[in-house]
Parts: C-alpha cells; sequence; structure tokens
C-alpha cells in the first residue's frame, strides 16, 4: 500500500481528537462541545497562533480540517471558509460540527499534495499539525504558495523533531528495547500517529518555505512532552524542548 493509503487509513478510523471523548454519542452538540473544550485545555496557544479574528473577512482554505474545531473558529470570525482533508470522516465530522451552530463551509475530500484550486485563491492558508503527517510535506508546501493571492499569509504548525516528545519516544522504543542507535526521525516515523509522520528543525522549515518572502518560527512548549512529569515542574523547561513549531510565511 502507497504511504499515503496508509496515512488516509490511519485517519479514516476516527477524526482527529474524536477519541478523547468517549463517554458521549458521537456528532451531538454535546460530543462537539467537549471536543472544542478538550481542544483549548490542551492547546491553549493555538488562540494566539491563529488570532481567528483579525483575520475577519478574509478567504480561508484550511488544509487538514479533522474534527472541525478550528475551522469553527474561522467561520465564527467571519472569514469565508473552505476545507480540505484527505479523509471522508473529517469531512462528515467539520461539516456536522460546523451545522451545529448553524455555519457552513466549502468542505471536499482531497490530497493537499495536488489542491483542487486555481493560482492566487486565497489570503490565508491554514494547517495545524497536517502536513508533517503527508507522504510529500514540500509538495502541500508548493500548493500553498500556488494557491495562496500574492501577500497572502500561511500559519501552521509542525512537529518539532529535537523536542521531549521525541525523547520519551528514544526512552521507550529504542533504550528500552535495547536498540538505543535508533534515530528520532526514524522513531516519528513509526512510532508517532500515522505511518510515515515526520518532525523538523526551524531550519529545515526556513528552507521548506524557501519561495515565501517572509518566514518566522516559534517553538511551543506542548503538554504532549511534559506529560506525566511532577506537577510545578514544567515551568524549568523552554520552549525549544518543546513538541510543536509554530510558522508564519508570507507569499
Ligand atoms: C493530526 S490530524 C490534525 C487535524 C486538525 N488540523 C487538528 O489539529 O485537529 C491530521 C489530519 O491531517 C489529514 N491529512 C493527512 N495527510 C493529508 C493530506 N496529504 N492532505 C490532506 N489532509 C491530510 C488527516 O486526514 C487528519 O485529519
Amino acid at each position: 500500500m502507497q504511504l499515503s493509503d496508509q496515512v488516509k487509513a490511519f485517519w479514516e478510523q476516527e477524526p482527529c481528537g474524536a477519541g478523547r471523548v468517549k463517554d458521549l454519542a458521537e456528532f451531538t452538540p454535546e460530543w462537539f462541545k467537549r471536543l472544542e473544550a478538550q481542544r483549548y485545555a490542551l492547546e491553549p496557544f493555538i488562540h494566539a497562533a491563529a488570532q481567528f479574528t483579525r483575520h475577519h473577512g478574509k478567504t480561508l482554505l484550511e488544509i487538514g480540517v479533522g474534527a472541525g474545531s478550528d475551522h469553527l473558529q474561522w467561520a465564527r470570525a467571519g472569514l469565508r471558509c473552505h476545507g480540505v482533508d484527505l479523509t471522508e470522516a473529517a469531512i462528515e465530522a467539520t461539516k456536522a460540527h460546523l451545522a451545529v451552530y448553524g455555519f457552513a463551509s466549502n468542505l471536499q475530500r482531497a490530497n493537499a499534495e495536488n489542491l483542487p484550486f486555481a493560482d492566487e485563491s486565497f489570503d490565508l492558508v491554514y494547517s495545524w499539525g497536517v502536513i508533517h503527517h503527508a507522504a510529500h510535506p514540500e509538495a502541500i508546501v508548493r500548493e500553498i504558495r500556488r494557491v495562496l493571492k500574492p501577500g497572502g499569509e500561511f500559519i501552521g504548525m509542525f512537529y518539532k523533531r529535537r523536542s521531549l516528545v521525541a525523547f520519551k519516544l528514544w526512552l521507550r522504543y529504542a533504550l528500552g528495547r535495547g536498540r538505543p542507535w535508533r534515530s528520532y526521525a526514524d522513531l516519528i516515523w513509526n512510532h508517532m500517529e500515522s505511518p510515515g509522520t515526520k518532525a523538523y528543525t526551524i531550519c529545515e522549515l526556513k528552507q521548506m518555505f524557501g519561495n515565501f518572502t517572509h518566514f518566522s518560527a516559534r517553538p511551543v512548549l506542548t503538554p504532549y512532552d511534559t506529560a506525566r512529569f511532577p506537577a510545578g515542574i514544567n515551568q524549568f523547561f523552554p520552549d525549544q524542548w518543546g513538541w510543536f513549531i509554530v510558522i508564519n510565511a508570507c507569499k
């Protein structure tokens, strides 16, 4: 099976994040409400990164909508919303999520390596935790630049290779299994969510976005980095050891 088919099969099992809400009936308003609350409790920094309301009135493409919590924030903030995802599961969940609040979006199933949109269609492209799962992330970045209008903006999040999350994978699957020589890249490819997941350094992402006029990146320490650490010691770990890199880039 091709890598993109394996990635699709993985994410078709359930829309991203849905596994965290097991005690409520799926796709009900209560279920979506809990999903949304849990997402921003875990990743409150999304609001600072996306600044949803600042982009009011813009035409948006979100790549990899998942269960649609961020897509709902874009719709609430008054953007003209378009979204793609590799899976039916995510498209159906996001449609239902927006419908709960009376919003709609142009949502379609597509591999973002080949976006079904004309050149220079969007003011803003947003993609949180998606592109590193693709078989060919560079192809998606090329497509983002193609569909952005001149001066248009990309906001996204990628996984960071040198992080506490990667170190914990190494402890568990490399050191713990007597194979300490295994690289972070190999461990993340084989043991992080869908098969073939990648993670980057800021330098590598700067190169990937080399054709953009502006690029900035900042690491973020996440609850996934410090999970199961004794309470109170999180404050001693710097963002540089974090699992997320938040990117802003302009065409
Ligand atoms: C970790 S989830 C993130 C979803 C959402 N952005 C969030 O933060 O909850 C990854 C999502 O990316 C989608 N995805 C993976 N590869 C993709 C591709 N090549 N094109 C479009 N979507 C893709 C998956 O189907 C899945 O819904």
